[in-house]
């Protein structure tokens, strides 16, 4: 089995250094004490890379991501660059063409409810107590984010703008194919969410997914357009496993159900290619209000080397073992200060300490 790997670690703006050195801490016990080659490099990347170079991607950045087995990346963006021209914004000028450059098609977000956080869901405890743990499994290369737009903003005349969402049948399929695969490793069960009841590239969502659905008879498939998903979704998550669905109901659906779950300081994120090849994150943003304050929750970045380890490196032991030491910490009742309801939390930095020293105890 392989067990060299290198890491490009980018570790961008806003809480995405402090959370990436909790991150750190994780990297170094599977160095030192799993017998696990890593070699880590860091790059530039965001705000940070256009104050230094002008480009939040610069070259050096991917060409070293290039090299590497996988990236583990913080955040991007803050308000420093929010008044930068549309293209030159970071989250568009960075993390899009990121995705775009690797064919990172597959994007997978976890969302599951803690059993010790189940007081900090905004849901009814008549729901949480069911608890859930829901896969959402969305587009991330294609549809309305890479489609054709344009405006016209020229105010002598009627201002326009538009974005338009197109899929080809095989950028479909290929996310079907990943969708199912996965659902056989778990409740052999998939809820594709279009809106084909009003949307052409839906029509054609729904008709490929059930196509593709033939090649796996033992996975249950259902739809719900979008709307109505979202409302079953909040009524009884727990009923929900894998969910399906394009780049852009999938990044509303995403937070929402990270949301559900009580923080998306919580919630991971990995990205892939058909190679294996990810780009693992945190789903919540640079949360520039809380950084350099020793405030933010790492546990979604260190999570998002429990993904990596599982998709990119298949060492899942290890990665069921941050998970367990993330769930060891929690049922302790140590909690950053996004995920309790009193004033007794601890800093970003003790909660990387507390997780490492439990993972040392894992491997
Ligand atoms: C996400 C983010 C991005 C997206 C933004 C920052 C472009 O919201 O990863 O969900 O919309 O995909
Ligand atoms: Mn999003």
């Amino acid at each position: 089995m392989k067990n060299n790997f290198c890491i490009a670690v980018l570790p961008g703006d806003g809480i995405g250094p402090e959370v990436m050195q909790q991150a750190y801490k994780i990297l170094n016990i599977l160095k030192d004490k799993c017998l696990l080659n890593l070699q880590f490099m860091e790059y530039d990347i965001g705000g940070i890379a256009i104050d230094k170079y002008g480009v939040a991607l610069p070259q050096k950045t991917l060409l070293g991501c290039q090299k590497s087995d996988a990236i583990l990346l913080g955040s991007i963006g803050g308000p420093k660059w929010q008044s930068l021209p549309d293209k030159q914004q970071p989250e568009r000028s960075a993390l899009l063409p990121l995705r775009k450059h690797f064919n990172l098609f597959v994007n997978i977000r976890p969302s599951i409810l803690h059993p010790e956080l189940k007081n900090l869901s905004p849901l009814h405890s008549r729901i949480t107590r069911f608890g859930f743990e829901i896969l959402c499994i969305r587009e991330l290369t294609s549809g309305i984010y890479f489609g054709n737009s344009g405006n016209n903003l020229n105010q002598e005349l009627q201002e326009y703008a538009f974005d338009t969402e197109i899929y080809y049948k095989f950028e479909i399929e290929r996310i079907a194919h990943f969708a199912f695969k996965t659902a056989q490793k778990r409740k052999k069960k998939i809820v594709s969410v279009d809106k084909a009841n009003v949307l052409q590239s839906s029509k054609l969502w729904r008709r490929t997914v059930e196509e593709v659905s033939k090649n796996y008879p033992d996975v249950e498939l259902s739809h719900l357009y979008i709307d109505n998903a979202v409302m079953q979704i909040i009524k009884h998550p727990n009923t929900f496993d894998i969910i399906l669905c394009s780049n852009l109901f999938g990044d509303i659906l995403s937070d929402a159900c990270g949301m559900l779950t009580g923080s998306i300081g919580m919630l991971a994120s990995a990205s892939l290619n058909e190679n294996n090849f990810g780009l693992y994150e945190p789903a919540g943003g640079s949360a520039p209000d809380i950084q350099d304050k020793n405030l933010a929750n790492p546990i979604a970045q260190i999570l998002s080397i429990a993904l990596m380890l599982r998709y990119s490196m298949n060492l899942h032991e290890l990665s069921d073992a941050i998970y367990s030491s993330v769930n060891t910490a929690l049922k302790q009742g140590y909690r950053t200060f996004d995920i309790t309801d009193n004033t007794d939390y601890i800093s970003t930095d003790q909660m990387g300490d507390i997780i490492s020293k439990l993972f040392i105890k894992e491997v």
